[in-house]
């Protein structure tokens, strides 16, 4: 059989070429494009050409029950999952290195163990010896947890078809090894054999599948973007190094809502569970001082309260510094733009650093608002009034705009002990006792209301 003709496929995003070239067209990444043989190396299928079967059409309204779920009982796991483990589904957990993502796998393999499954545990980058004592460490070595040290994928899923465990966790996917794909272990073939034979594996034989896979520096799961597409559910294991804080985001789940966070700490004695997160996010904050502002968020379908804190300060370059940590910077360029703007009170000559404390990513718009606050009372060198949470989403124009879950928000602002709010008008608030609430319709008049005359 002739050999197929070699493909070079990036690296980065997975896109395939017919010849070298130093910088992938689709994604622009530099040096990523490696020559790979292709998955099907056959001739083009004939069979195509001859008529198949006539599958059964069903319609929308056939009844479909709900799918049964385990609970691991570890609830910030369980949330994210969508209420559970779903029989039959891949999912994937990606994270950067050393963020803890085989701590949280042996410990919901454990977990999902003692809640009466059978699960295996196949680790392609530490011994058995080293998962035994990382288990004994974290007080899970009676759980009935079976452990195995492998990587060739062929043993793998011919031990697990024999063996059927309702759970099959594979650490990583990026260590795992077909041999009947032609490029080294990691590569994104590898990688996509690996995911489709597992996910296949998954919908075959009714067994749910977690799979680990590392996280490139740019934030995509190593290599290929194509994995996602292939399995039902997508988290993310993110957290600031240095920080104790670690989040379990969905990022995409066929059987559950995305965007839903579930937090941990990183304790001596593994991972713990932090069913409050927001007492816990401002737990660092001491007297509120100039550039410190609470934000009242939604994480999935959880209020967070987390402190915004901004520094500005005068540059000593000709290009000021603008630097952000757990928040989007271009969403911070427009927000110095519409300051400028619209209420005349420049950013020029002046660096901005913005921090979101705690390790916690935001990526909702109603954190405009905050973010806003921050800086002018950064710029000002004045605290906002004490116990005040703020939020909003501001356009363009400088209007500020209602968010989803106002109520929802400032019930949890004053379930912690906060008493004023401030917020756009408009939006479903209801009547909170014992809360303040400021509402605003422009940018103008919040700087009006907060700072004395803008
Ligand atoms: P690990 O789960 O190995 O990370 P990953 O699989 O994502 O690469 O976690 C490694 C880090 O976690 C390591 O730096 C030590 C820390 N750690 C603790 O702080 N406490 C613990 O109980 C454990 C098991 C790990
Ligand atoms: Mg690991």
């Amino acid at each position: 059989m002739a050999r197929a003709a070699p493909s070079f496929v990036c690296q980065s995003c997975g896109a395939a070429s017919s010849k070298w070239s130093g910088r992938c067209d689709a994604c622009g990444a530099w040096n990523s494009i490696v020559e790979e043989v292709p998955l099907s190396s056959g001739p083009p299928s004939k069979a195509l050409k001859s008529r198949g079967r006539s599958i059964t059409l069903t319609d929308l309204s056939s009844t479909e029950p709900a799918p049964p779920r385990t609970a691991s009982r570890l609830d910030e796991l369980d949330r994210v999952l969508g209420g559970g483990l779903v029989p039959a589904s891949a999912v994937l957990v990606g994270g950067d290195p050393g963020i803890g993502k085989s701590t949280l796998l042996l410990q919901a393999a454990a977990a999902f163990a003692r809640a009466g499954l059978s699960v295996i545990y196949v680790s392609g980058e530490e011994a058995s010896a080293q998962v035994r004592l990382r288990a004994q460490r974290l007080g899970l070595a009676d759980a009935p947890v079976r452990l195995a040290s492998e990587t060739a994928l062929r043993d793998i899923l011919t031990t697990l078809d024999a063996e059927r465990p309702d759970l099959a966790i594979v650490d990583s996917i990026q260590t795992m090894w077909a041999d009947n794909v032609d490029s080294a272990p990691g590569s994104v073939s590898q990688v996509r054999a690996a995911a489709h034979e597992l996910t296949s594996f998954a919908k075959r034989r009714g067994s749910a599948v977690i799979m680990v896979g590392h996280v490139t520096k740019d934030g995509q799961i190593a290599g290929p973007r194509v994995v996602e597409h292939m399995v039902d559910t997508v988290l993310y294991f993110e957290g600031e190094r240095g920080h104790q804080f670690r989040i379990l985001r969905s990022v995409k789940n066929r059987f559950g809502p995305a965007d839903e966070i579930g937090v941990f700490e990183m304790t001596g004695g593994g991972l713990a569970e932090v069913p409050n997160p927001s007492a816990l996010f401002l737990a660092e904050r001491g007297t509120p001082a100039p550039g410190s502002v609470v934000f009242a968020g939604i994480e999935g379908t959880r209020p967070v309260l987390v402190e915004i804190q901004a520094l500005v300060a005068p540059t000593p370059h000709s290009q000021p510094r603008r630097s952000v940590v757990g928040w989007d910077g271009s969403r911070l360029a427009m927000i110095l733009a519409v300051l400028e703007a619209r209420c005349g009170i420049p950013f020029a000559g002046l660096d901005v650093y913005l921090n979101v404390a705690g390790g916690l990513r935001v990526t909702e718009p109603a954190a405009d608002l905050a973010v806003a606050a921050a800086l002018l009372s950064a710029r000002e060198d004045s605290g906002l009034p004490p116990e005040t949470v703020v939020f909003g989403e501001i356009s363009l124009s400088g209007a500020l705009r209602p968010v989803g879950q106002t109520e929802n928000r400032l019930k949890e602002a004053q379930k912690l002990g906060f008493s004023t709010a401030l917020l756009p008008v408009g939006g479903k608030s209801g009547t909170i006792a014992g809360m303040t609430l400021t509402q605003m319709s422009d940018l103008t008049a919040f700087v009006g209301e907060v700072f004395g005359a803008g």
